[in-house]
């Protein structure tokens, strides 16, 4: 860990002095290490694809940073409180989903992040895979350890619906729209998914892992053609890249104030955040593959489960695919 901070000093000095040289001498006083530990890390930053010039009179100069999602990235100005306390990048993983089980089994803390700038197996619900080629989108998992049953934990997915929701507005300036329980869409196709796992007991979580895929810069042929949905990408929406380090920075602070706030009030404030964004509400639906149901979408109750109104009254829908009615 004193090597990752160390690199994060190195890279915050470099952004605080942008036009000019940083001297060897200068980064070992301001982060109070030794010269060969700043040698050490400058060249670490170099492995992981950063630029950085040498001038032996003068010292070192940031000179471009790669373009790849990294942990050093993300966390320079960073502002939360529990989620990214430590924060992992990996060029390639299975799962992060997996990845992250398994450090939690050996005991890692809350707020554990872990990004996959590529997965070669991708999970996504109901044992379907995950479309996630490299270097253009987001696949990331969040370690949560909430003194939480496995009932009150289902309440979370709706947490990393609304933080991904929030930074896909505050970010790429778009109005995704929710699609209950999992979905993000935008333009009614999918950009979005969320893959919640616990390890619990019956009255008491483990811990919980959120898993959150985004679609940013995807382009139309990375799609696999056997998609039973149909999906899309920020990119492939407004014509515009999005910048994976900025929006992944955003979601882990909306994450952070939403993942608060349900801790501090409850689940209410987020279960009426994720209303306002499901267009569905007050049409009329039909649900099947699950509960089957038809009626008019209330809204969600406490504990996440849907509420279709007709005139045999109103039913509670636990799983289940919603649509509008034709
Ligand atoms: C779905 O809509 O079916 C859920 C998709 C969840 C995908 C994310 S990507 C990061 C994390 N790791 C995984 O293997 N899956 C989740």
């Amino acid at each position: 860990m004193a090597e990752v901070s160390t690199r994060d000093g190195i890279l915050r000095l470099f952004r605080k002095h942008r036009d000019g040289y940083l001297s060897g001498e200068d980064i070992c006083r301001e982060l109070g290490v030794s010269r060969t530990a700043v040698w050490k890390q400058i060249r670490s930053l170099r492995d992981l694809g950063y630029r950085i010039e040498g001038v032996a009179s003068q010292g070192y100069r940031l000179l471009e940073t790669p373009d790849r999602l990294l942990a050093e990235e993300i966390r320079q100005g960073l502002h939360t409180q529990r989620i990214g306390r430590e924060v992992l990048s990996l060029k390639e993983t299975g799962s992060t989903n997996s990845y992250l089980q398994d450090l939690a089994e050996k005991g890692a803390e809350e707020g554990l992040v872990v990004f996959a700038d590529h997965q070669t197996g991708g999970r996504g619900r109901l044992g379907r895979s995950w479309a996630s080629p490299e270097g253009v989108n987001l696949y990331l998992s969040v370690l949560l350890r909430p003194a939480l049953s496995p009932m009150e934990v289902a309440q979370l997915t709706f947490v990393s619906a609304v933080a991904a929701a929030q930074a896909l507005e505050d970010v790429c300036g778009v109005q995704p729209e929710v699609k209950w329980p999992n979905d993000l869409l935008l333009g009614g196709k999918k950009v979005a998914g969320l893959l919640n796992e616990m390890q619990a007991e019956v009255d008491q979580v483990h811990y919980l892992v959120l898993g959150i895929g985004v679609n940013l810069n995807m382009e139309l042929e990375q799609f696999p053609p056997d998609l039973r949905y149909p999906a899309t990408s920020v990119k492939l929406e407004t014509g515009a890249v999005v910048n994976r380090t900025t929006y992944a920075r955003s979601l882990l602070e909306a994450l952070d104030r939403l993942y608060t706030q349900y801790l501090n009030q409850g689940a209410k404030p987020v279960l009426r955040e994720w209303e306002k964004r499901c267009a569905l509400i007050g049409q009329p639906v039909t649900v099947t593959g699950g509960t089957e149901a038809r009626g008019v979408l209330l809204g969600i109750d406490e504990d996440g489960a849907l509420l279709v109104e007709n005139e045999s009254g109103r039913q509670r829908v636990l799983s289940g695919d919603v649509r509008p009615q034709s």
